[in-house]
Order: C-alpha cells, then structure tokens, then sequence
C-alpha cells in the first residue's frame, strides 16, 4: 500500500517520540534526552538515549537507532505501513488509499475489539459489584486472588443472565452480528440472542498492542466445561498468541526470560508472586506464531510441566518449537504433580525462585524423556549403544561427555560399557569438535566516530530545518566523505524548500531504514542555543570550504611556480600574483 507523503508528515508531526517509547521503556530526563534500558538488548546500566526535540532514539550500547516508526517497528516486529497505522492511530490520522475490501476487513476487526472492550468492562463492572459479583470474588479469595491482581489482569464475572451482557451490548451500539462475530453471544431459538458466558470468572487476553481478543471463563464450580473459551474470531486464533504477554512483557525484556505455564490462573498466581515474566500457553503446546511472539520479547524460555506423559510429551514439542524459533529453552519440573498455582500458593514465592535456579536443560528433558520411552525395551546388553546413539542424536557434540556420565548413571553402565559402544558406532571417535554452536551473538561497537562538520551540518538542520533553503547550495555534497550521510543530504538539499520542522525531515526518509538510522546516529550530536549559534556555525563551515579549496589552489600554485624556478622558466605575473594573494588571505 502506498501512504500519501502527507500522511507520514502528520503522524510524524503529531507522534511524540518520548511519549511513544516510554509506553514501553521507563525513561528519565537527563539534559535534553530521555535515556532508558534499551529494549533490544540486555543491559543494566542505561545507554538507550531518547532525543525528543529531533525525534531520534539510538542505543550507544547495540547501535541501534532510528526515528519512532524505526522504534514501532522493531518492538512490535511489524513492518513500515502497520507501524504507520499504529501510530495513526494512536494520533488520531487517518491513512488513505486502503482498498474498500481492506477497509471493511479492517473496521469489522476494530468493531469486534470495540465488543470485546465493552464486554470485558461489563464482566468487571460486574464482578465488583458487591451484590452481583459476592459468588465470583469468594472464588477469587478461596483461590486467593488479591484485588490488585483482579483489577491488573481486568477479571470480571459474567452473570447468570442470559441478556444482560446482549442488553449491554445493545446499549454501546455494538451490531449484534459483531457480538455474534467475537463469539461474546449467540442467536437463540426464540430469534434474540444469548449470552454464551454465564456464571463464569472471565478471564480477558489481550494482543500487545492493547485490545481484547478473547476471554477464558472459567466455572465457578464443577460444571464442564471447566473452562468455555473464545473459539476462532476475526481477531483471534486459538494457538498464535499467549496470554498475559502484554503484562509480561517488560520484565522478560529486562530478564531475557520468561515463565512458560499452562493455565491461566498458573500465569495470574505467578505474576501475584511477583514472577512478572510469566505467560500462559493455554492448554496447548507452543505453536511457531507462539515462539515468535514469545521471540520478540525475550531469548529465553522455562516451561512449567506436568510430569505425567501428556505434560512431557507438551514441553518436548513446545521445546522442539521454541528451539527452532531460536529461543533457548528449559524447564521445571513442579514436584509431587502440582501446577505452579498450587506450587507457589502452598510453597510460597522462595520456593518457586529455587525451582527456577535450576533449571532443567532441554537436552535433559528430550534424553530423560527417551530413557523414559525406551528403556524398558531394551535388552540390557544393548543399552550402552542405544545410550551413545541416543546422546549423539540429541545432544549437541560439544556436551556429549557429560551426557555419557548422566546417562551412565541413569542406566547404571559402567563407563567401560559406554567406551565399547562408542568405539563400536565410531572407531575414530576422536571426532573434530565443532565450532560452538549458540555463540551469543556479541555486539562489537566501533572506533566511536569523530563529530565531523557533516555529522554537524546534518544535526543542525535536524533541529531547524528552514536553515537548509539558506546553505543548501553553499554546501555541496561533493564536500562529504561519508557516502550515507552524503546521500542524506543530497536528499535533503532537494527538499529544501519544503522543510519546517523536525518531523518533516523524518517524513522525507521515512522508510529508508539506512538513511533514518544515519540520521539517529547524528541527532545530538552538537547542541546550539539558538539559530544565531546555528547560523554562525554553518557559516563557518561554509568559510571552512573556501578557505580548504584557497589551500588546495595555494599548493597547486606553489608546486607550478617551483617546478617553473628550478626549471629556470620565467613565473607569468598573474600566477605569481595569485600565488602572493593567496598566501595573503591564508596567513590572515
Ligand atoms: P487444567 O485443567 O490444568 O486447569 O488446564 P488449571 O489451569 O489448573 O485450571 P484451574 O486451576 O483448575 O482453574 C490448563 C489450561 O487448559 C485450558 C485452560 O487454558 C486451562 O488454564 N483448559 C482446560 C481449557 O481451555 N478448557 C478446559 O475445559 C480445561
Ligand atoms: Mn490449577
């Protein structure tokens, strides 16, 4: 889809950068920057820097750096044309030139999240109501749920009327096919509609970005199902994304981990005992929409599983998933069969930081996992080939001693028997080590870049554009040594006339991934009172050109008139005479 110039402009205009980031990273006020963790690397000291006048962000720890639409896009890993709608959005401009088909498509999903808004309202209205919620909060506090965790994660009760929430609806002007859409009512045989959640503690997820996609309502009692759950909607498909990420998603940026559970209340118990990096799964193991999004907010995953084979068989796809989405997984084993709600309610929060101290390594659970499944079929005379198959199979190479003694143990081999096998599957087993596989990727900074009078230049007419119509022919690009940032300027010059602020020139580059980055890399670099200050430094740049291209004609002089003297050749008066003014204005 093309997006009219115009449009970038205004949302570029109207978005605030600082406000934008710091919806997802803490900022503080240091000078004229904001400055923060950087979310997209690891780090505990701040080098994240937030340049709100020119409307820059760039990390001097990983490099990165870009404008808000950079910023949208890395953190919600979605591309320049939604990045622009995020922020459309959010400030109000509208994007023209959709299809009418992408439109409708469009307004249906943004009529269902409407639904969803008011329902998931509704639910919570109701359940602290004192009279209509008293059955649903004595739930919450036998299970005990606090009322800050009822009101972070926005539960509600839905009531055991059939109309009241097809009342509601009605009442907020949401279209009953809409409601019928999200899967929020149903038609009954008498032509109205009914609710479909009733008696139920209703338990809202949450796209990252903010809507309500779906609910889980969980009986109150015995009846079945125990939990009714949102089906496939427009907005929502069962498996693609996990629940509570949009409350978990700072602290597993900050940790590079998070928490893996079933259920969703396994997930709210966790996050009440301050494990904030948790997520829930639902029921399901880890599909590869899942992975990717649990990839955008960290690199690490522990999965808490049931030890039964159903548990078992759930973390070793869900490993097989995340591992090939390049997230590195572990996992906890909950003792004596308890899900991690009844864990850390019966154990307390200690209890479960030890779990989590230690790990078990997805390498252990796949191998524990295959002694499990095979070893009661093997004749003991073969385990010991079985067991050296089996560690080069799952096993990277660079570990397989230490799995030879784990397994030995396990199996009770004696060490002699696990060298005649290797030695029988490989007689050279003295195999080349392989590189190390998972090196972590190491970001190298480099030589920290001198502030030339390009990167000032381009810094100047960042912070006030309307200067580029006065210099813009009194600096060439021919004059810049960095391509990128002679590209950038080139750009610039050809626009000169059209430029007023900021935003416009971030307008211009929007896009260009390269060039918005070349100019992050500059925002700030110098910082001028005023454009008196600018003016005088431009000048001097400017000055600066005349006086380089007065030396490079003075030493081309000087080499003629020498190679002229010792060839005893007569000097021509002009030259000499240029030569004699030339040196004048130099030494001045
Ligand atoms: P569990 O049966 O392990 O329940 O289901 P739980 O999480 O411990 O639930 P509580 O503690 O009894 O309330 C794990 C998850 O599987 C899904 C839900 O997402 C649940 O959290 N599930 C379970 C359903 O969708 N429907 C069901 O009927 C049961
Ligand atoms: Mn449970």
């Amino acid at each position: 889809m093309r997006i009219d110039d115009g449009v970038k402009r205004e949302i570029l205009a109207r978005a605030d950068i600082g406000e934008v980031i710091g919806t997802y990273v803490q900022l503080r006020k240091r000078g004229n920057d904001l400055v923060g963790l950087c979310p997209f690397h690891g780090e505990k000291s701040p080098s994240f820097h937030v340049h709100p006048d020119q409307g820059f962000f760039k990390c001097f720890g990983c490099g990165v750096g870009g404008d808000v639409l950079t910023f949208v896009q890395k953190q919600e890993n979605i591309g320049f044309t939604d990045a622009l709608r995020m922020l459309g959005k959010r400030y109000g401009v509208e994007l023209e030139d959709e299809d009418p088909r992408a439109a409708r498509v469009r307004s249906e999903k943004e009529s269902i999240y409407h639904a969803n808004d008011v329902a998931r309202a509704f639910f919570h209205r109701t359940l602290l109501d004192p009279r209509e919620g008293a059955a649903a909060k004595e739930y919450c506090a036998n299970r005990g749920i606090t009322d800050a965790t009822i009101a972070a994660f926005a539960l509600g009760y839905a009531p055991p009327s059939w109309d009241a929430l097809v009342d509601e609806l009605y009442r907020n002007d949401v279209a009953a096919e809409i409601a019928v859409k999200a899967g929020l009512i149903r038609p009954n045989d008498r032509g109205g509609y009914r609710s479909f959640y009733r008696e139920r503690l209703m338990i809202p997820t949450f796209a990252t970005t903010g809507e309500t996609i779906a609910f889980g309502g969980r009986a109150l009692g015995d009846q079945e199902p125990k939990y009714l759950n949102t089906s496939t909607t427009p907005v929502y498909t069962k498996g693609r994304y996990l629940y509570a990420l949009n409350v978990a998603r700072r602290a597993a940026a900050k940790e590079d981990s998070v928490i893996v559970v079933e259920g969703y209340l396994d997930c709210i118990a966790l996050h009440q005992a301050g494990f904030t990096n948790a997520v829930a799964a639902l029921g399901t193991a880890f599909t590869p929409d899942q992975a990717r999004e649990l990839r955008k907010a960290a690199s690490r995953a522990i999965l808490c599983f049931d030890a039964d084979t159903a548990g078992v068989d759930a973390a070793l796809k869900s490993i097989e998933t995340l591992t090939a989405e390049g997230v590195a997984a572990w996992a906890l084993r909950i003792p004596d069969g308890k899900d991690p709600d009844d864990f850390v309610r019966r154990n307390g929060a200690d209890a479960f930081r030890a779990l989590l101290a230690d790990p078990i390594s997805a390498t252990q659970v796949k191998i524990d996992a295959e002694i499990d499944r095979q070893s009661g079929r093997i004749a003991p005379g073969a385990f010991a080939g079985w067991a050296e198959e089996t560690i080069r199979r799952l096993a990277p190479q660079q570990e397989w001693d230490r799995w030879r003694v784990y397994v030995a143990q396990r199996l009770d081999l004696s060490p002699d028997d696990l060298r005649r096998a290797r030695m029988m599957l490989n007689p050279l087993h003295f195999a080349p080590r392989g590189a190390e596989r998972n090196a972590s990727r190491h970001f190298v900074p480099g030589a920290m870049e001198r502030p030339s009078f390009e990167r000032e230049v381009v810094s100047i007419v960042l912070d006030e554009p309307s200067l580029l119509a006065e210099y813009a022919d009194r600096i060439p690009p021919e004059r810049f040594d960095n391509l990128r940032l002679r590209h950038v300027w080139e750009t610039l010059r050809s626009h000169a006339r059209s430029l007023v602020q900021p935003s416009d020139v971030r307008a211009v580059f929007a896009g260009d991934e390269d060039a918005t980055a070349t100019l992050a890399s500059v925002s700030g670099v110098v910082v001028f009172a005023d454009t008196e200050e600018r003016r005088a430094k431009l000048d001097r740049v400017v000055e600066r050109f005349a006086r380089d291209d007065a030396e490079h004609r003075y030493r081309e002089l000087d080499r003629e008139m020498t190679r002229l003297i010792e060839a005893s050749q007569p000097v021509p008066s002009d030259l000499r005479a240029e030569h004699a003014a030339l040196a004048a204005e130099l030494k001045g």
